[in-house]
């Protein structure tokens, strides 16, 4: 949603090249690239978002007025510098903990996420894990192309009829546990924010994070990476967990303790069955104890990767690139507050 903002439209703006230079980090859907080149008569250049010299380099030599992210480029004060005609930062996709938000605001440039377009993926993948993990599918899998039958040692749970707690519910949280509702689970849900009788509404009890951690067969946390929720899930709320919990974690790296939950997987006593995670800490160089154990079935950060929600996401951030860049207001920019007082 967009509407009229007092900043210039980029073709009035002085010195205005007639085709605007936007770089494109990470991948991202070419939906947006074409929307931005017939819209703009944009010049498009991409660069991969992890190699930090060559961001600053295409920003160097680019000097765009757009920069579209995915999660892999830390977007700080020392790239904006780089930038200095920049007016838009998109990020294709929900989470900015990638992004400087106040350095953004600071220097005037707007920053564009997509909330909802990739939520279904999102919730679709955490699902996948968790089948995953309660059906032991990835071992059955593999050693299953290795030659062996282990057919009587990869005996799984249901999730008919359990309790899943679900960390945070926001769209994802709640798309999540309608799925879950469907396969006969009862749902419980924390998060601070959230009206108890909303929650009521969509079947939901709330409770605290002690309380879930005790009482939840299935734990899924879909928080933002904030420093609330950083570290959220420590060695002391995993060692609450209920006996044979299944812990996913399709929202972002950092949230969980990491070396606390392999100990609580490996050890005999330990509460945990096993855990799907998707998002780690310092991707892609990923260096996490829990890689080394058959119980957890790990994903390079596919929640948001289907054609579908990629496409969705591309029109949509590109969408609000170029009303910036036009000189619109964009109300669900996330400094708009700040940016547009
Ligand atoms: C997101 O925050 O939307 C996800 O990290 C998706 C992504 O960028 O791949």
């Amino acid at each position: 949603m967009v509407d009229n903002f007092s900043g210039p439209a980029l073709s009035s703006a002085p010195g205005a090249r007639p085709h605007p230079a936007i770089v494109m980090a990470d991948e991202v859907a070419d939906s947006a690239a074409d929307q931005l080149q017939q819209e703009m008569g944009a010049e498009i250049r991409r660069v991969a978002g992890a190699d930090r010299a060559g961001v600053l380099r295409a920003l160097m030599e680019a000097d765009p007025v757009a920069l579209l992210v995915r999660s892999a480029t830390a977007v700080d004060a020392e790239l904006l510098r780089a930038a200095p005609q920049l007016r838009v930062v998109g990020r294709a996709g929900v989470g900015v903990d990638n992004i400087n938000i106040p350095a953004c605001t600071a220097r005037g440039v707007a920053v564009v996420n997509t909330p909802l377009a990739n939520s279904h993926s999102a919730a679709e993948h955490t699902i996948g894990l968790l089948l995953a993990v309660a059906r032991n599918l990835a071992v059955a899998d593999s050693s299953l192309r290795a030659g062996q039958w282990r057919r009587s040692e990869l005996t799984g749970v249901e999730i008919y009829s359990k309790t899943v707690g679900i960390i945070g519910f926001g769209t994802i949280g709640r798309l999540v546990a309608r799925r879950l509702q469907a396969f006969d689970a009862r749902v419980i849900a924390n998060d601070p924010y959230i009206d108890p009788d909303s929650a009521a509404r969509a079947g939901v009890e709330l409770v605290s994070k002690e309380e879930l951690m005790r009482s939840a067969d299935v734990v899924a946390l879909h928080v933002p990476k904030t420093p609330e929720t950083t570290g959220m899930v420590d060695a002391r709320l995993i060692a609450l967990a209920k006996p044979g919990q299944i812990l996913i974690n399709a929202a972002r790296g950092g949230l969980i303790d990491d070396a606390a939950l392999a100990n609580s997987i490996r050890s005999s006593d330990g509460p945990h069955r096993g855990a799907g995670i998707d998002v780690w800490d310092n991707e892609p160089d990923v260096h996490s104890p829990l890689l080394e154990l058959p119980q957890v079935v790990a994903t390079p950060h596919l929640g948001a990767a289907t054609f579908e929600a990629q496409e969705r996401v591309g029109r949509e951030v590109a969408g609000y690139i170029a009303a910036v860049l036009r000189g619109e207001r964009v109300p669900t920019a996330v400094n708009a507050a700040d940016l547009y007082r």
